[in-house]
């Protein structure tokens, strides 16, 4: 990771103009992927007054160039830089598995994940999951079980069932309570959760 610098008092003493044309290329950032060059990042540092680093993330499929500041989570850009917010925060500290993405297909903590991190990596979220306006199985069988009840775990749910089917599409009862065992439900749907995992197991196996 980039040593982090502590910015000067300079870096302070930037006139309106310079502000406004760096709000408008930091929202053009979340969206799209211009070359950031480092008159860009000196820019965002101005504004912000920390240290940022020209990152590149790919995003169910999409890539992405961002300025970042190196004490950022995968999950503050996402939710934050991105507008990607279906992946929760909840703890924000890796206790309750609401921030679960896929990163290389393995289930991972967003919020203990510093985005400089995760560049190079093949990244995917809830928004990821269906196409063409249509609900992936998993997605479409929690609905059917009703799996849910303030859906604040339900994307990490999700995120920790694809990662597990995609590793193993028959999975036993035991199979499914031990590859969701980092993902907490405060409203306890478990027993929902589990038949909707086992469903969906087989609308996959069947397609
Ligand atoms: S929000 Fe990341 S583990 Fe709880
Ligand atoms: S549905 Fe509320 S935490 Fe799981």
């Amino acid at each position: 990771m980039p040593a982090r610098r502590k910015p000067t008092s300079s870096s302070f003493s930037f006139t309106r103009r310079r502000f406004l044309q760096g709000v408008a290329a930091g929202t053009a950032a979340a969206v799209v992927a211009p070359e950031l060059g480092r008159a860009q990042l000196q820019i965002d540092e101005e504004i912000s007054g920390q240290p940022r680093v020209a990152i590149r993330l790919r995003v169910n499929g999409r890539s992405y160039r961002l300025s970042v500041e190196p004490r950022w989570t995968l999950l503050d850009v996402l939710r934050n830089r991105l507008d990607l917010t279906g992946t929760k925060r909840v703890c924000d500290r890796g206790e309750c598995g609401a921030c679960t993405v896929l990163r290389d297909g393995k289930p991972v903590y967003s919020c203990l994940t510093l985005a400089v991190d995760a560049q190079d990596s093949d990244l995917e979220t809830i928004e990821g999951l269906s196409a063409d306006g249509r609900l992936h199985p998993l997605q479409e069988a929690f609905v059917r079980h009703d799996a849910l009840q303030c859906g604040f775990c339900t994307p990490g749910m999700v995120m920790a069932s694809k990662a597990l089917l995609d590793r193993n599409p028959q999975p036993s009862l035991d199979d499914i309570k031990e590859g969701l065992c980092g993902n907490l439900c405060k409203c306890g749907t478990y027993t929902k959760i589990f038949r909707a995992v086992q469903d969906a197991a087989q609308t996959l196996r069947r397609s």
